[in-house]
């Protein structure tokens, strides 16, 4: 297949309005979305071809209710190294949408799953987990094609989020996901409109 213009463009206007979301309204993803996204998952990269990810969608409150107060303690621990002024602004940003996203999937690491036979990662056995990486990042991508937004919450004790969900060990938490509709749309990351971190560019050089 060759791409054109329009296709270009259509993956600009993704990426630009990507965006992680916090804000999301309380509506439900219609079942074909959720569908199109396991698809588009599948799509992914992986080293070895290992498709090391193992998603759970976490549905039942109790567990959601854990992982909410999982989040604020680790949020309120996070919170202590800043010094007064800065800590006031830590505590205003909102950083999850965990309480009014509809959906939330656990995206998990499987560490040393037979498939792939090991090509690829004995020198850097962390490819396993960038692999869940690029699932989660092409989740988060056909996830925007299709107006959802999505919010990675990495301020979790991981070993507390295995534990309440009961995965197998062996498994490591890579990225736990809100998905919803926005409550608002913005294609301005939310921690450079919030003046807590201004979007840089990162030069590439040539060497
Ligand atoms: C690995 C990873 C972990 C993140 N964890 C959080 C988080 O716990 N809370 C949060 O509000 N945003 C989190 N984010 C989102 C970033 O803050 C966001 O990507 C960044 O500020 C740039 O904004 P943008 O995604 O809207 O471009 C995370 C993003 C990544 C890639």
């Amino acid at each position: 297949m060759k791409l054109d213009a329009s296709h270009r463009a259509a993956l600009n206007d993704i990426l630009q309005w990507r965006r992680d979301v916090r804000h999301f309204r309380p509506d439900p993803i219609a079942p074909e979305v959720m569908d199109a996204l396991r698809v588009a998952v599948d799509f992914a990269p992986s080293v070895g071809n290992a498709r090391p990810w193992r998603v759970r969608e976490v549905a039942t409150p109790a567990l959601r209710e854990a992982v909410i107060e999982n989040f604020a303690k680790a949020n309120a621990e996070a919170a202590k190294m800043y010094d007064d002024e800065a800590r006031a602004r830590y505590d205003a940003l909102k950083l999850a949408g965990l309480r009014e996203a509809p959906v939330h999937l656990a995206f998990f690491t499987e560490l040393a799953p037979a498939e792939g036979r090991g090509l690829g990662r004995q020198t850097m056995p962390e490819m396993l987990q960038y692999s869940t990486v690029t699932a989660i990042h092409t989740l988060w991508l056909a996830a925007r094609a299709h107006n959802i937004g999505v919010g990675w919450v990495s301020i979790l004790d991981p070993d507390a989020v295995c534990s309440v969900l009961g995965v197998p060990d062996g498994w490591s938490l890579t990225g736990y996901l809100c998905l919803g509709h926005a409550a608002q749309a913005d294609d301005t990351p939310l921690l450079h409109r919030a003046e807590w971190q201004e979007n840089t560019y990162a030069p590439w050089q040539i060497l």
